[in-house]
């Protein structure tokens, strides 16, 4: 049982809850680590359909662990590769939705942002502050938030440290939707659910083709796209999806 996180599974979703309340649920490798350790071998199972991300009302996370790293050098952080273990969750193929309320800060930001969106409370607060601890972004910040929100917006937020609040957050884009604070996790399992009860293979070509707009030239994304659209004819899930709709009935996926 991990000590970090609390994770709970209803059909096809799987809800974790990032748990150091005490710490604002500052960041370090065993949160990393309990975390793919938990979701690694759930990504293969074809039950599961989508995994939705949270914190606590204070804080999806602040980022990560100060007091952990303080005393920490250039040999310690190479040795340890903190940000590796991240990117194991990064490379998830389930989709993973963060249900941020309250703080999401340096790391805590970046995790969020390695999830396929971001569902925020109106209280939520985001920012890369790192630049106030005399270090920058190391779990994808730079990159991340650069590709979503833009260079303007990316430099103030990372040469200030400054906060945005979550309307900011939705008008430039790094938030998906916006909504009252109590209503937030509720809205990502829903959102979950939806998406777990879609065709497998549709939802995870669906997000590789998005993905690849993010990292290929717009000719190499469109003939992605073009392909991973034509593949999915060779599904049963296309056949049934589509007499579904035709015969005014719910689909049934099989992930075939
Ligand atoms: C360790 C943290 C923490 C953190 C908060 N706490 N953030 N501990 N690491 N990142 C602890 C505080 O020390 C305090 O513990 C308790 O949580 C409550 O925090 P307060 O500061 O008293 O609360 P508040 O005044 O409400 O302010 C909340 C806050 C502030 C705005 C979130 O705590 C804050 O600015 N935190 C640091 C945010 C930050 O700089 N994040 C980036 C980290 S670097 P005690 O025991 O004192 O009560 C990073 C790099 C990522 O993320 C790259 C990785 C490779």
């Amino acid at each position: 049982m991990p000590d970090t996180l609390k994770i709970s599974r209803t059909g096809g979703v799987v809800l974790v809850r990032i748990d150091r309340p005490k710490q604002m649920n500052a960041l370090n490798f065993q949160v990393g680590s309990e975390l793919v350790s938990a979701l690694e071998p759930l990504d293969n199972d074809p039950e599961v359909g989508c995994f939705v991300l949270t914190g606590n009302e204070a804080a999806f996370a602040a980022g990560a662990d100060i007091k952990e790293m303080q005393a920490k050098t250039f040999g310690d952080m190479l040795a340890e590769d903190y940000p590796a273990i991240w990117e194991r969750f990064g490379a998830l193929r389930t989709p993973k939705i963060a249900a941020v309320n309250g703080y999401a800060l340096g790391g805590g930001c970046e995790l969020a942002m390695m999830c396929d969106f971001i569902i925020a409370g109106e209280g939520a607060q985001f920012g890369q502050p790192e630049i106030k601890l005399g270090i920058i972004p190391g779990i994808g910040g730079s990159q991340r938030l650069t590709r979503l929100v833009g260079r303007a917006k990316a430099m103030d937020m990372i040469l200030t440290g400054r906060m945005m609040g979550a309307a900011e957050a939705e008008s430039c884009g790094l938030v998906a939707r916006v909504v009252a604070d109590d209503k937030v996790v509720d809205t990502a399992l829903d959102a979950a659910g939806r998406i777990a009860a879609y065709s497998k293979p549709a939802v995870q070509l669906a997000r590789e083709a998005v993905n690849r707009a993010e990292e290929s030239a717009l000719s190499e994304g469109l003939l992605f796209e073009r392909r991973m659209f034509q593949s999915l004819f060779a599904t049963h899930d296309q056949k049934e999806g589509m007499a579904a709709f035709i015969e005014k009935r719910k689909p049934k996926f099989t992930g075939k």
